[in-house]
């Protein structure tokens, strides 16, 4: 049986979602029972900050999947490197027998926000003695469908200038999870994920233009401006520093190739940016809705 963290998130719903559909035997770990109880399959109440209740959570399950929320707008460390290494902790205690783990490209030991985060993570569970497998996915196109994502007026927010980023479906990172936690491909291994295209800012605002039918614009956004405006946000000046330096990075070309790792562990090629759109319409056109005149 598999427990699946991060269960009410962008991928983890969707690996229930799939892992349902495949008839596997599984158990979402959830904070708040009415969102258990909304997703209409076994799950278990606990918390990261709650050692005892992921313990509890494992009971009975064999594989892991293993996810929580990105960086956080903290000024220590983020709070996702003490949870899973509690989670990796309770894995070892319970018996699981393999790990599967959500990361991010690029993810060390020492780089800034997540990618340092995660990097530090995926170092404690390469030493825990569990099997492992990593998903090492790029820009999720899910962040499309959050309101910093587009300007009040209904126009996208830009901020990599003219450089590609090849933006994957959470729904692909879920399909990958399903394949490993089916245990038929090789463990022990980072699987970086992409989209099967790299679009820049201007064509992503082309095909969300296509997919609402009106014109949409692109708010020019620079990593430093951004920074800035996180600030006057009150959100800690170093978080903000370290955001417009990734976003720097993702600028400089760090995410502007694909891979065919979806591919090659599902058998069927990644979803495109249309897809995703006419997958996600309603919840498009509630954040990147212009105002009313
Ligand atoms: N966004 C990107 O472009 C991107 C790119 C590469 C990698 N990533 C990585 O992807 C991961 C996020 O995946 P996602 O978008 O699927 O997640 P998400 O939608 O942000 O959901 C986070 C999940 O973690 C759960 N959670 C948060 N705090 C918890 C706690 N204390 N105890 C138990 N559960 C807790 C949340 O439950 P509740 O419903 O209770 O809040 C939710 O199910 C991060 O590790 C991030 O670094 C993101």
């Amino acid at each position: 049986m598999i427990l699946i963290t991060g269960a009410t998130g962008s991928i983890g719903r969707s690996l229930a979602g799939q892992l349902r559909q495949a008839g596997a035997a599984f158990r979402a770990l959830v904070r708040d029972e009415a969102k258990g109880r909304a997703m209409g399959c076994d799950f278990v109440v606990g918390d990261f900050d709650d050692p005892n209740s992921i313990i509890a959570a494992l009971d009975g399950a064999d594989r892991l999947f293993l996810n929580s929320a990105g960086a956080q707008p903290v000024d220590g460390e983020q709070p996702m490197i003490r949870q899973q290494k509690t989670v990796i902790d309770a894995a070892r205690e319970t018996g699981i027998t393999h790990v599967v783990k959500v990361s991010v490209w690029q993810a060390r030991q020492g780089a800034k926000l997540s990618q340092g985060a995660h990097g530090e993570i995926e170092e404690y569970l390469q030493a825990s003695g569990l099997a492992w497998s990593l998903l090492q996915p790029a820009g999720f196109m899910q962040n499309f469908l959050t309101p910093e994502a587009f300007t009040s007026d209904g126009n996208l927010i830009s901020s990599y200038g003219s450089t590609p980023v090849a933006h994957i479906d959470c729904h692909d990172i879920a399909a990958c999870a399903a394949v490993l936690l089916a245990g038929s491909l090789a463990q022990e291994k980072a699987f970086v994920l992409t989209g099967p295209e790299a679009l820049t800012d201007a064509e992503v605002a082309d095909k969300v233009s296509s997919a609402l039918g009106r014109p949409v614009g692109r708010a020019e956004l620079p990593p430093d401006s951004l920074a800035a405006a996180m600030r006057s946000q009150g959100l800690p000046p170093r978080f903000a520093d370290d955001v417009a330096f990734l976003v720097k990075e993702v600028a400089a070309g760090s995410q502007a190739t694909t891979t065919t790792t979806v591919r090659d562990i599902t058998g069927r090629p990644a979803r495109t940016f249309d897809d995703f759109l006419a997958a996600n319409l309603q919840s498009l056109r509630a954040v990147a809705a212009p105002p009313t005149p």
